[in-house]
């Protein structure tokens, strides 16, 4: 059954399903030089469904989110294990962007960690890439790290993580 989380104009974001994969990765595959197995798509969805968000534009994918979640130690308290929610990857086509569609999808992925009982939300990104850090950073994110190198293609990343109470 489809859950439909928003509606705003004529974009729909929803919760994905096993048949919204393909579009996904061809989502991935337009803009973004980080690709994964067919199989990663397919574990995310089963692991996390509810901060596996898809937007939609009548029957036209044109963004996606999609999340795991970790423990580890926490990107806020000293020696502090906490569970933490990941954003593996979010993107918008080209054409769609700078309408809201991304603060929509980071927005309900953390609705959805926090269904999970994440304490903290975090992700990497590419320290040169502006318009996904000033995203973030609007939504309550903070650069918590920079990661040397972290890409294959050698640029660093800029770890940033949230507190979800
Ligand atoms: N009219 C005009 N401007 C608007 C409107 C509107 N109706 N709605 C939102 N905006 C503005 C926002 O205020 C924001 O402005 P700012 O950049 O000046 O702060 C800007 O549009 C972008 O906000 P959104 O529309 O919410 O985000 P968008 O849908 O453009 O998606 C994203 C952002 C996902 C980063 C997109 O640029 C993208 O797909 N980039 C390529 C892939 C990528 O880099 N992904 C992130 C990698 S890191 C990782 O995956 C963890
Ligand atoms: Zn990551």
């Amino acid at each position: 059954m489809q859950i439909i989380l928003r509606q705003f104009g004529d974009c729909n974001i929803r919760r994905a399903e096993p048949s919204d994969l393909i579009p996904v990765m061809e989502i991935n595959l337009k803009t973004l030089p980080e690709h994964y197995s067919d199989y990663f798509y397919e574990s995310l969805l089963a692991e996390i469904p509810e901060a596996f968000i898809i937007a939609e534009i009548g029957e036209k994918h044109v963004g996606y989110i999609m999340c795991k979640t970790e423990y580890g130690f926490s990107n806020f308290k000293k020696l502090g294990f906490v569970k933490k929610g990941h954003v593996v990857s979010i993107a918008v086509l080209d054409e769609y962007r700078k309408k809201g569609i991304g603060k929509a999808l980071v927005e309900e992925s953390v609705n959805g960690v926090k269904l999970k009982n994440c304490d903290e939300f975090y992700l990497e990104v590419r320290c040169s890439n502006n318009d996904a850090v000033r995203l973030y950073e609007k939504l309550g994110f903070m650069i918590r790290q920079q990661l040397n190198a972290y890409y294959r293609d050698g640029e660093d990343a800029y770890l940033m993580a949230i507190e979800l109470n």
